[in-house]
């Protein structure tokens, strides 16, 4: 009997799903073009530019020595400490190896094929991604003004809809809800529909613009808010980030999460930069910086850029392929959007400010040639 080649053999949702693309590392592009690894600009992940807090550097020395052991699979310490920054209850927290991670488990646990999760038009990759491997269906709404369109999204929802992902500020478009707007969209989705409320870039937003929105689950059960320690903390290689959420739906996402998912350096980590609040604040102020002069900077070059509520900006520069191997010529990796439908347009993190000039050095002479 002939044997089908067994990549054949996996279900047909998961051999329609387009592998995510992340940023180029920079071994990657020094490989290529013999640079020196050191003289290259990485503006791709929107990672933070400043380096780990060297709190949790030490905590992760500390912690070191210990990797023999597995790590605490309920991350008690870091719970508690969570919970009561957060002030709710440890067991409506659940860790992920990255909030990418969090973002999995909901699907994993809700999502069946036949049902439907509703997202916008621009919004993160990995919502698409994490529906499809579960053979459910993704409804697309149309963004507005490039970001999310409640009204829209709400109008989607149909008795197949499980879950309803929203990013504040969204990747890679920046745009920001304000707080009464979100409140009031969890307000309206029927209770049996999960509202994901993705705030990995939070910490980044100005402290009156943040909406607080774990305050809200208590009356909405169906609202389920991921931060991530990858952004303003800092620990992106780590992976860490966490789920907030009722004690019934973390329960159902602890069913399915791998009992270890989250390491013990990164709950070392986590721990100690957690209560480094002065780093928080101190890349937000770099951030706003940041912004500003690649703002600036756009505006010198004559380039329309999306206002950004986030780490990272995104800018219109017409062919953009042409452009964005320019700037890895000029050793400056920054990210193309085409997989996001904006084919015209790259998205720039906020790095230092001698790389923000770097990148708008090489962008000037990309956009001249
Ligand atoms: C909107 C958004 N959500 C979630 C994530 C996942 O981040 P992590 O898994 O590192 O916490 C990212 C990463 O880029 C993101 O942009």
């Amino acid at each position: 009997m002939p044997t089908a080649a067994p990549a054949a053999q996996a279900p047909d949702y998961v051999r329609r799903i387009s592998p995510y693309v992340g940023g180029k590392p920079i071994e990657e592009l020094a490989r290529e073009l013999g640079f020196d690894p050191a003289s290259i600009v990485k503006l791709a992940s929107n990672e933070n530019p400043r380096g780990p807090s060297p709190k949790a550097v030490a905590a992760i020395a500390a912690a070191a020595g210990d990797v023999t052991r597995y790590p605490d699979g309920n991350a008690y310490a870091l719970k508690q400490a969570l919970g009561a920054r957060l002030g709710v209850d440890p067991d409506q927290i659940v860790l992920g190896n990255g909030s990418n991670d969090v973002l999995e488990l909901v699907t994993h646990a809700f999502l069946r094929p036949g049902d439907e999760a509703v997202y916008a038009e621009h919004a993160f990759a990995v919502y698409p991604l994490a529906t499809q491997a579960r053979g459910a269906t993704g409804v697309v709404v149309p963004a507005r003004d490039y970001g999310h369109d409640l009204t829209a999204m709400l109008a989607a929802i149909t008795p197949r809809t499980r879950i309803v992902f929203v990013a504040n500020p969204n990747n890679p478009t920046g745009t920001w809800l304000p707080p009464e707007a979100l409140r009031a969209f969890v307000t309206a989705v029927p209770p049996q529909v999960l509202v994901v409320l993705d705030e990995a870039y939070n910490e980044y937003l100005e402290p009156a613009q943040q909406a607080h929105a774990t305050r809200w689950i208590a009356e909405h059960p169906h609202l389920v808010v991921s931060r991530s320690f990858s952004k303003a903390y800092g620990l992106a290689a780590l992976r860490i980030g966490y789920g907030i959420m009722d004690a019934a739906v973390a329960d159902m996402l602890n069913r399915v999460r791998q009992p270890f998912n989250v390491n013990a350096l990164a709950q070392a980590a986590a721990l100690a930069a957690l209560a480094d609040t002065g780093y928080v604040e101190e890349s937000r102020r770099l951030n706003r910086e940041g912004l500003a002069q690649l703002m600036h900077g756009f505006e010198r070059l004559g380039v329309t850029a999306l206002p950004s509520h986030g780490n990272f900006v995104l800018a219109k520069v017409g062919d953009a392929v042409r452009v964005y191997g320019a700037l890895l010529k000029a050793g400056v990796i920054v990210r193309p959007v085409a997989n996001y439908g904006l084919p015209e347009w790259l998205r720039i993190t906020v790095g230092l400010p001698q790389e923000n000039e770097r990148f708008l050095g090489a962008l000037g002479n990309a956009l001249h040639e």
